[in-house]
């Protein structure tokens, strides 16, 4: 029997840290430990994640080789998020990636971050899922990015669009904190908004050329329209909490669905995906299918164990970097852009 090919995925570019085992390309273990440490700060506290990554990597990684039931030894590769991402964060997983790599006599395979949650599509896991067929558009949303990527094949990208100011997590964050809800408001939006009324506060609809985004004006019309009502009626929020966050949900979800559908029409694809942290959020999960009915295109949007940072999805890239020989060298440094 040949020997089969098994990569470690290590992610740690911001508060989560994750590790992921594939053997011959399909996944066998995906091991996530998120960071409570910066709720109450409101969001990510730089200094703190990276003292939470050191403290969690072993046992994460330890747990993905179990779960696998995969020794270290037996590693043909280990994949490591190389950036963009938080400095202090990356070099936790970037320095523990490179020593195992070394002590192993194993190639090391810096991956980009977005690339990975791109190639969170193309994770097997016995689950039959349709992947999408190049080339095709895809949103990339999470709290740190906002992108749209014409994806040519699995390795070959093209930015197309991204946001000129927030992300679309931090206008769902930001959004939050307005509410008093703790870091990160996102998915409390989402559970929030379910039994809200999404066209009750009209917010602004930007005006931005071409494929790019902004959330500014929205960010800024939301604290308004909030701290205003909040002056005559102090019971505003509380009161008002399922329609505030479906009306700012629905306006996020306009911004970025907008765009998509613009720029998949100019690309002339027949794919969409959509993958981030924000591509967990239900609202834009229903409407973006509706789109690509509509449209009469194929959407993908993975599970959303694979939507948030996952090591998963930094494997599924080192996966391929590993088929093209795209290693990088033992003293390979963190991009942080
Ligand atoms: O991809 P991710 O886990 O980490 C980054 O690379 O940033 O994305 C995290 C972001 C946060 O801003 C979080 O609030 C947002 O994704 N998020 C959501 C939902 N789940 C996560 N936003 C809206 N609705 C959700 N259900
Ligand atoms: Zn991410």
């Amino acid at each position: 029997m040949p020997t089969p090919t098994i990569v470690l995925g290590i992610e740690s570019s911001c508060d989560e840290t994750a590790a992921a085992v594939l053997v011959d390309g399909m996944l066998r273990s995906n091991v996530v430990a998120g960071q409570d440490v910066h709720a109450r700060w409101g969001g990510v506290v730089p200094e703190l994640a990276s003292r939470a990554h050191q403290e969690h990597i072993v046992p994460v990684v330890e747990a993905a080789l179990r779960d696998a039931g995969v020794e270290r030894k037996d590693l043909s590769a280990v994949a490591f998020t190389q950036g963009p991402g938080l400095i202090g964060a990356l070099l936790v997983g970037t320095c523990f990636a490179r020593s195992m790599a070394q002590a192993l006599g194993v190639p090391l395979l810096g991956v980009d971050h977005m690339q990975a949650h791109v190639l969170a599509h193309f994770i097997r896991d016995g689950v039959d899922r349709p992947v999408p067929e190049f080339p095709f558009l895809n949103l990339t949303v999470s709290g740190g990015h906002t992108l749209l990527v014409l994806v040519k094949s699995h390795l070959d990208m093209e930015v197309l669009g991204s946001t000129v100011d927030d992300a679309a997590g931090e206008a769902f964050d930001k959004g939050a904190k307005v509410l008093g809800l703790p870091y990160p408001g996102g998915p409390l939006i989402d559970r929030h908004a379910a039994g809200g009324d999404p066209g009750r506060y009209k917010l602004p609809m930007p005006q931005m050329p071409g494929s790019d985004f902004s959330f500014s004006g929205t960010k800024t019309a939301f604290n308004n329209l909030v701290q205003r009502s909040m002056q005559g009626d102090p019971d505003f929020i509380h009161r008002e909490l399922p329609h505030l966050c479906a009306s700012l949900q629905q306006s996020i979800v306009d911004i970025l669905l907008r765009k998509v559908q613009k720029t998949a029409r100019q690309a002339g694809v027949r794919h969409i995906a959509m993958s981030g942290g924000v591509s967990a959020n239900s609202a834009l999960r229903a409407q973006f299918n509706a789109l690509a009915l509509r449209e009469g295109w194929q959407a993908h949007v993975p599970p959303p164990a694979y939507c948030t940072d996952n090591g998963a999805m930094v494997a599924m890239a080192g996966h391929y970097l590993l088929l093209t020989g795209r290693t990088v060298d033992m003293d390979a440094v963190p991009h942080t852009r």
